[in-house]
């Protein structure tokens, strides 16, 4: 699916999003920042946004992007994102503890298994390393009618229109009433490898960014 809509990812997404996306990826980028981490795996990295955005803000880091599509990572490429690899989130090819910090947007919530998904993250992560999830998740209840009127209904018509697959945006709207938020989440991230899961929403909670560092008692 990714594949097919490679071509007009970015601008569906900075057209459906109203430009907010951009804001999202900047304050990710903040935070990896302020963890001053050196090799960072951005992972289901698509077409290297949140990569690239890390990559100019840290020059002096080691940024790679992993995804299974090849598609989308010959667009990273094209844009300028250098480390890149083709795996699958669910079996990396990296070594136990290759990387200060795992960065994951738009992407953990496609993953056919999100615990074990976490596990390989934790697994690749060094000790005291840090994870970053950024993804949707249902905002505050007073969007909530609003925006399922946007997400179920407005957006795969306005989506078909950009990249003629209807079918992946109702898709998205489907997983993101699916996928687990919040606290939800945070139990989540911390039962697979990492501590002290924290969750930050964004924009009322259309977009929720969680972090939290490797789990000593991980092995
Ligand atoms: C919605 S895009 C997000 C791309 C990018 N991170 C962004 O913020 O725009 C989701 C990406 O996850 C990738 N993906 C989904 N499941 C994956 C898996 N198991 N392993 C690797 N990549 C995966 C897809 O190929 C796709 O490029």
């Amino acid at each position: 699916m990714f594949d097919g809509i490679a071509p007009r990812y970015d601008l569906a997404n900075h057209l459906l999003s109203g430009g907010v996306d951009f804001y999202w990826r900047w304050r990710a980028t903040g935070t990896v920042e302020r963890w001053g981490a050196r090799r960072i795996l951005d992972l289901a990295t698509g077409s290297g946004d949140l990569a690239l955005a890390i990559q100019r803000r840290m020059p002096q880091a080691e940024v790679t992007g992993a995804d299974f599509s090849t598609e989308m990572l010959a667009r990273a490429r094209a844009k300028g994102l250098t480390r890149t690899t083709a795996a699958d989130a669910l079996a990396l090819p990296f070594e136990d503890g290759s990387f200060d910090c795992v960065t994951v947007a738009f992407g953990l919530r496609n993953m056919s298994d999100w615990a074990a998904a976490i596990r390989e993250m934790a697994r690749v992560v060094r000790e005291g390393g840090h994870l970053l999830v950024l993804d949707f998740s249902v905002p505050v209840p007073l969007l909530r009618p609003a925006y399922r009127v946007y997400l179920h209904r407005c957006l795969p018509a306005l989506a078909s229109l950009v990249t003629g697959r209807r079918d992946a945006y109702e898709y998205l709207a489907a997983s993101i009433e699916e996928f687990p938020s919040g606290g939800t989440m945070t139990r989540l991230i911390d039962a697979n490898g990492f501590a002290s899961a924290r969750a930050t929403p964004f924009t009322g909670g259309i977009a929720t960014m969680y972090t939290a560092e490797k789990s000593k008692a991980f092995v």
